[in-house]
């Protein structure tokens, strides 16, 4: 996690520092500083808290200089604190760091610093790489970086200056991401392109192992060996407008808002004309490599796995190819069976989850093809895998996802009608049906958003619960997972998600008065059953919100205390209009308790540790 910004050129850096660690406080926002070169030499600001802190700090004490860099933290190593922040620095005061990522070696290169005679005032990793390229220094700051890169063991993006040649800037990867933009007469690093997209569109992204020099005429790209490389520039071509709240109050709010968009624009281009069947030739998987898929494992972390799980019911359904899924942390470590006929599907909004694309990794270690569903063109995960197929949410800004999470649940729908059809294992008439009925998807969403009124005020009643569980069946299930994910997330209020089936197992005995349960009821073939397993609930004093199906108010609706109707589609999709209800009682539960809804305590937008 952590953004890093870096800027080199003629104009003051300050400002261009802090507007560029704006645009990536979703990386992280514990703390933040930067360093720039003054007339007194190396000068660093930093502080705890969020970046308004800083700059209240930049105002009474400003840093005047054209080169600089700058950080804002999630923290790994020691507490959010002052000291603990970024730029960090050495004993001499002469090298500055800023760093994402984690050096899992620390401690180790610590000891040997120490015993070297360097002292250390910080808790952090990041405090040792300054220190070790203080110490690798012999007269040319490129040559020390790589001496100690070579010593760190970890994934680390890093930012450095030193005061002996302050007409440098040196930026290294290391499976964390870093990009430089390039422009006239000053250049520029970034965690991410929004923050350098207001300087420039002309971006370099930087592979694993690869370093930049740069000075304000240029850029020098070379492997962290020394071995010079050259790279094709990068031409962004979106806008930072999307990156912005558009009037919303919230960018959790808004996001919430793109999603019919979202929806249109992953389908773009991927239907045929005639509806009847969908064109994927842009992931470059033969039919040959299709007919040959017989396993399908997807892996990734938090909502995306959510997504995940509907995938699963998508493909076994459509595909008939058994699916396993696994959050990715733990996939490495259960000894998977991944043989070269076996499909990883990896899931990432970012593209750089860490514990994701270790699993990617894995995977092709050993032997599996791996399809990525992202939507970060150009990110780490997009770059590896085998197969890409892109998202088309558009930037993310909120911590909590919504719109990145439904656009891969519309990317698993086109991939498992693409298999259904090469396999031949649906029927034209049901893909027909399908295709249909996700035309209809963005219009239904919208009637849903423009009932935003009720779920306001089935959120505040929410809000006043400390505990609350959400149920369902099948993908309903899976549906429940994500919705009680998302208002844990921002409303801090304890939820659990549990099969409606299982509750008599165990976890009925925590059903007391008054304790709100949201059951999703869109699946026809379970209503019964899942009826049923309402009334359980109810007997035992639950205050049941039913998520059901329009149409279904008489049915559904003399089992529930509330209900609320979302438009019908086929079942497999409901995912894709249910879950939108879940999101915005989310929303107005984290508003109603007064909480910082797009940057919630502890979490971070792009997990970039494992
Ligand atoms: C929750 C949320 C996280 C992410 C997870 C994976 O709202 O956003 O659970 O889904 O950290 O992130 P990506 O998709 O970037 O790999």
């Amino acid at each position: 996690m952590c953004g890093i910004v870096g800027y080199i050129g003629n104009r003051d850096s300050q400002e261009i520092l802090i507007e560029g660690l704006k645009k990536l406080e979703y990386r992280g926002y514990d703390s933040a500083g930067i360093a720039v070169f003054t007339g007194s030499g190396l000068e660093i600001r930093k502080s705890k808290g969020r970046l308004a802190v800083l700059e209240g700090q930049l105002k009474e004490e400003p840093l005047a200089g054209s080169v600089g860099i700058g950080h804002t933290r999630w923290a790994t190593h020691g507490k959010p604190s002052d000291v603990n922040s970024h730029p960090h620095t050495d004993n001499s005061a002469k090298f500055s760091v800023v760093h994402n990522g984690i050096v899992e070696n620390y401690l180790d290169l610590k000891e040997e610093l120490t015993a070297a005679g360097h002292n250390f005032v910080s808790e952090t990793d990041t405090e040792v790489i300054a220190h070790l390229v203080a110490d690798e220094y012999k007269g040319n700051i490129v040559e020390a970086v790589q001496r100690a890169v070579k010593r760190m063991r970890g994934a680390f993006a890093l930012g450095v200056l030193t005061e002996y040649e302050p007409e440098k800037l040196v930026a290294v990867r290391f499976a964390s991401p870093l990009v430089i933009g390039v422009g006239e007469g000053e250049n520029f690093i970034g965690s991410d392109i929004p923050a350098i997209l207001e300087h420039t569109r002309n971006v370099y992204i930087l592979n694993d192992g690869e370093m930049a020099v740069l000075t304000r005429e240029g850029v020098e790209l070379m492997t962290t060996e020394g071995e010079f490389i050259s790279k094709e520039i990068f031409h962004v071509d979106w806008d930072l407008v999307t990156a912005e709240k558009a009037g919303f109050d919230h960018f959790m709010l808004k996001e919430i808002h793109e999603q019919p968009k979202a929806y249109r624009d992953t389908m773009r281009g991927r239907v045929s004309d005639d509806g009847l069947s969908v064109t994927l030739g842009e992931i470059g998987m033969s039919d040959e490599q299709i007919k040959g898929i017989r396993k399908v494992q997807i892996v990734a972390c938090g909502t995306a796995y959510h997504a995940g799980l509907v995938g699963k019911t998508i493909i076994e359904r459509l595909a008939r190819i058994p699916v396993e899924t696994d959050v990715a942390s733990e996939y490495r470590y259960r000894s998977p069976i991944i043989t070269p006929d076996t499909l990883v599907i990896v899931v990432s909004q970012s593209g750089e989850t860490a514990d994701t694309l270790a699993a990617l990794r894995e995977a092709q270690r050993n032997g599996a093809r791996v399809l990525a569903i992202t939507n970060v063109v150009g990110s780490s995960v997009a770059r590896e895998a085998d197969h890409v197929l892109i998202t088309w949410a558009g930037p993310e800004i909120a911590v909590a996802s919504t719109k990145a999470y439904t656009s891969q649940l519309i990317a698993f729908y086109l991939f498992g009608i693409y298999l259904a059809q090469t396999l031949g294992t649906v029927e034209q008439a049901a893909v027909t049906e399908l295709l249909a009925a996700m035309n209809q998807l963005p219009e239904q969403v919208e009637s849903v958003l423009e009932q935003s009124a009720v779920l306001k005020q089935v959120a505040e009643s929410i809000a006043k619960h400390k505990n609350l569980f959400f149920i369902g069946r099948g993908v309903d299930y899976a549906v429940a997972q994500e919705g009680s994910l998302k208002l844990k997330e921002i409303s801090y209020i304890h939820s659990e998600a549990y099969a409606a089936g299982e509750l008599k197992h165990g976890t009925l005995a925590l059903i007391e008065d008054g304790i709100p349960v949201i059951a999703l009821v869109t699946q026809e073939e379970l209503y019964e059953k899942t009826l049923s397993n309402i009334k359980e609930v109810k007997a035992r004093g639950a205050h049941v919100l039913g998520i059901a199906n329009a149409g279904s108010e008489v049915e559904v609706g003399k089992s529930v205390d509330e209900l609320f109707a979302i438009p019908k589609t086929l079942p497999l999709l409901s995912p894709a209009i249910s879950v939108i209800p879940l999101q915005l009682i989310s929303y107005y539960a984290s508003l109603a308790v007064g909480n910082d809804v797009d940057k919630p305590r502890n979490l971070a937008k792009s997990v970039t540790v494992e």
